[in-house]
């Protein structure tokens, strides 16, 4: 992996990050400088994302970007079984896992903190010495996490429980407004990258603070240049110097205050003590505390709203990055949804690697690191690069196989039910006809197929008063099938006079070879509010910005 002075690493997993993690040879032992985690917080709700139609507004359905939701059954008990017995588990981290199942037993508690525990632990594996971890969560587990941290990094590396507020709106009549997220920072060692951060100063406090004023120099305030009775003597700095012999000592060595002297930094008030005289304009700012109220969620208007659940403002991911890498060190963000962090990592000149288990946020992801950064060029793994690697994820998850196919054509998938308005329809294919938009519509299939399937969509395609049809297929289509396609005729593009077959089939090898359908793609993506397309009307999810 990269660090500064060669090609950056920017690597995009699709996958579970506890699998992809486990990979030695994508990660070998101490290879990243700097995580973040904003798992999903144990909130018992799935979280949904809306596609924008071809005109901007919202689709009707919703496709479910991902659960948040754990239940104690047999892989949660065997996850626990795993981390009390395996040798490779430290024995603090065990005890404390067998702490708890005591105290929660077999509860829905206990099976979001096995899932959480073994990706903790490959995460610290993967960290340098000189490493952090920052994990992004709320009060509903934070209690419980700190202390799976505790037993994971030791508890003499935790760092800071920073508490960001991430809204200002009261949200519970019963109670006190639950307005914040917790972030949870621990250091790998105690030889951890740092760099302080700065908040602009408040005008309160110039007024209160920075009282006198130089006239080359501008506002100032007067600080301690000698050792208080609580610092205790120094010897070695107890020294006279224009008459004044401090009895706790200077703070700084002769050579050191004859310099500050030299350059009108000190300032004796009438009873003849020496200050220091600290200027505006040297200070950054004010150091930043643990409790962050300045960086604002992401608003229903703001521009880098993409609508996808969860996401976090780039501003506070700058932050963190800023704090504990440098450029060149590589950021790692497992759980990374639609890549707040990626797009911050490379704003910031850092590597960076994202994984993430849902398809579709790998999507949003792509086009958002592309829109962001045209010439953008980053890898990608864990997706089907074969015929059998796309029947291996049709196996595993169907709707993870609908969503990888559907982008591979730029397409935007839908969920329907039998009765839903989208029935029969996996997704929409945006296209351009002169300056109009229209959209075909798809459908994916992965089991065996045969001609009523093209009947079918051509079914639709008449109930939805669509041109056009994409029928994406992996297995082979019998030749009964291509007859019907060819069959339903070819549609006459208004205004540009071009001829494209109305149903188009493609099968999963022809995808995985590059072939595109014959349409001119129109790509509004699967976000809600693209950069590119803030004219648009876009669309609230209504959601908040907890994980
Ligand atoms: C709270 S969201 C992250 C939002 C992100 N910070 C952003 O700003 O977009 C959590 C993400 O974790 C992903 N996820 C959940 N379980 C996962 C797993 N086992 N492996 C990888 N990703 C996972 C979900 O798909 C979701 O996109």
């Amino acid at each position: 992996m990269t660090s500064a002075g060669h090609s950056p690493t920017r690597i995009l997993y699709y996958g579970d990050n506890l699998e992809v993690l486990r990979n030695r040879q994508w990660f070998p032992d101490e290879c990243v400088n700097l995580v973040y985690l904003d798992p999903p917080f144990k909130s018992q709700q799935d979280y949904n994302l809306l596609f924008k139609t071809a005109k901007g507004t919202p689709a009707a359905a919703q496709v479910q970007a991902f659960t948040d939701t754990w239940k104690w059954n047999t892989a949660a008990k065997a996850e626990y079984e795993h981390l009390v017995s395996a040798p490779q588990v430290p024995g603090r981290v065990a005890k404390m896992i067998e702490a708890f199942y005591q105290f929660l037993g077999g509860s829905e508690m206990m099976a979001y903190l096995v899932m959480m525990t073994p990706r903790l632990l490959e995460l610290h594996r993967v960290l340098k010495p000189t490493g952090s971890l920052y994990l992004h969560c709320d009060p509903a587990a934070s209690h419980y996490l700190k202390l799976v941290l505790d037993s994971v990094f030791g508890p003499g590396n935790f760092r800071n429980e920073v508490v960001w507020q991430r809204t200002s709106s009261h949200n519970d009549s019963k109670k006190f407004g639950r307005v914040n997220d917790t972030i949870l920072y621990y250091s790998k060692t105690q030889r951890f990258t740092w760099n302080p951060q700065y908040t602009e100063h408040d005008p309160e406090y110039i007024e209160d603070f920075y009282r006198f004023h130089d006239a080359e120099r501008g506002p100032y305030r007067l600080d301690h240049v000698i050792r208080s009775a609580t610092m205790g003597p120094r010897p070695n700095l107890v020294y006279e110097y224009k008459g004044y012999t401090p009895p706790w000592g200077w703070r700084v060595t002769r050579d050191k205050l004859q310099a500050l002297d030299r350059n009108g930094r000190l300032e004796w008030s009438k009873r003849g003590r020496p200050y220091l005289r600290r200027f505006l304009y040297e200070m950054k700012g004010t150091p930043l505390k643990a409790l962050w109220t300045d960086i604002p969620p992401i608003g229903a208007q703001a521009n880098e709203r993409l609508g996808y659940p969860t996401q976090k403002p780039v501003a506070l991911l700058r932050r963190i990055i800023e704090a504990s890498s440098n450029p060149g060190d590589v950021v790692l963000d497992p759980f990374c949804g639609c890549g707040t962090a990626l797009v911050a990592a490379e704003e910031l000149g850092r590597s960076w690697i994202g994984i993430d288990i849902t398809y579709l946020a790998v999507d949003v992801m792509k086009r958002r690191l592309r829109d962001h950064f045209p010439n953008i060029q980053f890898k990608e793994d864990g997706q089907p690069k074969d015929v059998e690697g796309a029947r291996a994820l049709a196996q595993r998850d169907r709707y993870q196989f609908q969503f990888w196919a559907l982008s591979q054509v730029g397409g935007q998938a839908v969920v329907s039910d039998r009765r839903g308005p989208d029935r029969g329809i996996d997704g929409y294919l945006p296209y351009q006809v002169g300056s109009q938009v229209e959209r075909a519509i798809i459908s994916v299939k992965s089991g065996s197929v045969g001609v009523s399937h093209v009947r079918d969509l051509h079914g639709t395609m008449q109930r939805e008063k669509a041109d056009c049809g994409l029928f994406i297929t992996l297995e082979e289509p019998t030749a009964a099938m291509r007859k019907e396609a060819v069959d339903a005729g070819e549609y006459q593009m208004l205004g540009i006079g071009a001829r494209v077959p109305r149903i188009q089939i493609l099968t999963v090898k022809e995808l995985l070879q590059g072939k595109k359908p014959a349409l001119a793609p129109y790509s509004p993506g699967p976000v809600i509010q693209a950069p590119r397309l803030r004219r648009r009307s876009g669309h609230q999810l209504g959601l908040g910005s907890g994980g």
